[in-house]
């Protein structure tokens, strides 16, 4: 018998019980393996709802609430686990049951992601637990990863694949050849996409999770407001065949990196100050945090991550490459890793102590227009004899250098595709406006950066 299964069990206050806060009841109803697994036992006292009047499986009716501040200030709540979601109460229940001292896990990405730092300096001020493992890729351990067991490392870059729903839809975009807009209507039949997919298919939710994970790896305050994003809605069926002509598969990426480390050639950005003659000051790291949809060499670790699954590939100093692959989302998975951070702060509580806190350091976020990458840009054009030399000389004026370059006839028409070679991302920006003002262009459809290719990377 352990320490904690002598002591008395720790009251739960659940907050929310739709897809993840039911699957937690049931797996809470398995109170003697808990017991057995973790010697710690839980005790559920509350759980909050919007709608009483429904029955829920497994919750005795006298312990369903909808007074949510109430449960959170009840005597018998020692850990509040949030599962509502969302901005509003979720926000004010949770400082409630930290000004009050009390731990909290939650699941809520957009909440972490929208108030992480002044939650994070509640909990700390209260020295109590704020753990939100699920918030991130569902059942995959990525928070405790990055937040205990890389803390020595110098993260350099973390690429993840953050986001099922989109996943799901860019990869039978690929198998079946099927449209974007088609593939979402089957997503949705399938449950795979809310009815309203803006928050997945236009990268809100990946951008959310990518200022937890770049706050986590690199220690610093980032919020879901100041990460660039572009979601996937404009992809088409072409592009992606084009990738895969090309050795690439197109995913939607969520990107944390240093990208100090990549300036040797100009010294001062370093410092922040981008004066490459000030050497000045202790150096501010200078890191990229952004979502949008890249071709990825076939190749890669993730390029192999299909359908609803998430993976997320670490690379450090001194650790090298990891990845991380599994389960981001589902009432059951998500409930799993909510349940690992319940037992973690019910132990913590009985201790008298915390998780470990991250400490909090500055960082320069570097602007999207500084970016560099490769990138695949399809225009079509009027076939017509010069109109390829005035293209060309669009990209050479604006300093983007052409790799590669492919022509398909379409009657009257001509489909160009470029490969770049690295070029800013501020200059192929006015080098697609140079070009959407050519009279010869008649649209620029695909444009995707090309990501995973170190060597070029700068
Ligand atoms: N679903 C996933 O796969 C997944 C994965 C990772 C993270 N998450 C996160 O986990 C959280 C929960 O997601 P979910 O899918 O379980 O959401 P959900 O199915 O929509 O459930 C939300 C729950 O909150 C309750 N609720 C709403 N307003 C409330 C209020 N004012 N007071 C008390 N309860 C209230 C609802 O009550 P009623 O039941 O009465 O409507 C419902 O039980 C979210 O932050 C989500 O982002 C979910």
């Amino acid at each position: 018998m352990t320490r904690g299964s002598l002591e008395r069990p720790v009251g739960v206050g659940l907050l929310g019980c739709g897809n993840v806060g039911a699957a937690l009841v049931q797996l809470l109803a398995d109170d003697s393996g808990i017991e057995a697994r973790s010697g710690m036992r839980l005790r559920l006292a509350g759980v909050a709802v919007a709608d009483t009047a429904r029955q829920r499986q497994g919750v005795p009716p006298e312990l369903l609430t909808g007074d949510a501040d109430a449960l959170v200030a009840s005597d018998d709540v020692e850990v509040v686990v949030e599962l509502i979601g969302g901005l509003d109460p979720a926000r004010r229940l949770v400082e409630a049951a930290l000004r009050a001292g009390k731990p909290v896990v939650t699941a809520n990405k957009e909440l972490l992601g929208t108030h992480g730092a002044s939650l994070a300096s509640l909990a700390d001020d209260a020295g109590v637990d704020l753990l939100y493992e699920a918030a991130v890729a569902g059942a995959i351990p990525l928070v405790r990863v990055l937040r205990e067991s890389l803390a020595g490392e110098q993260v350099r870059r973390v690429t993840g694949i953050v986001n099922g729903t989109t996943n799901f839809i860019l990869t039978m975009m690929s198998d079946r050849k099927m449209d974007y807009a088609d593939v979402l209507a089957e997503a949705q039949h399938l449950g795979l996409a809310e009815r309203d997919p803006t928050a997945d298919v236009e990268g809100h939710d990946a951008a959310a999770k990518a200022a937890i994970i770049a706050s986590l790896a690199f220690r610093c305050d980032i919020g879901a407001p100041q990460v660039p994003r572009e979601g996937i809605s404009a992809i088409r069926p072409l592009d992606i065949a084009f990738a895969e002509q090309l050795g690439y598969v197109v995913k939607l990426l969520a990107v944390a990196e240093r990208v100090d480390h990549l300036d040797r050639r100009e010294p001062g950005r370093a410092n922040g100050t981008g004066d490459p003659f000030d050497a000045s000051g202790p150096p501010v790291p200078e890191v990229s945090v952004r979502v949008h949809p890249a071709m990825l060499p076939r190749s890669h670790p993730l390029a192999a991550v299909r359908g609803a699954f998430n993976a997320v590939f670490v690379e450090g100093e001194s650790c090298g490459e990891m990845m991380l692959y599994g389960r981001g989302a589902g009432g059951k998975p998500t409930a799993s890793a909510v349940l690992g951070d319940l037992l973690d702060a019910a132990h913590h509580l009985r201790a008298g102590t915390s998780a470990t806190l991250v400490p909090r350091a500055s960082v320069r976020l570097r602007p999207a227009a500084d970016l560099r990458c490769a990138w695949y840009i399809a225009i079509d054009v009027a076939d017509r004899p010069g109109v390829l030399a005035a293209v060309a000389t669009v990209f050479g004026d604006h300093g983007v250098s052409i790799r590669s370059m492919e022509q398909v006839g379409l009657g009257d028409e001509a489909r160009l595709i470029f490969v770049t070679h690295v070029a800013r991302e501020g200059d192929v920006r006015t080098t697609l406006e140079a070009l959407g003002s050519l009279d010869v262009v008649e649209n620029i459809g695909g444009v995707l950066r090309v990501a995973g290719d170190d060597e070029e990377a700068s």
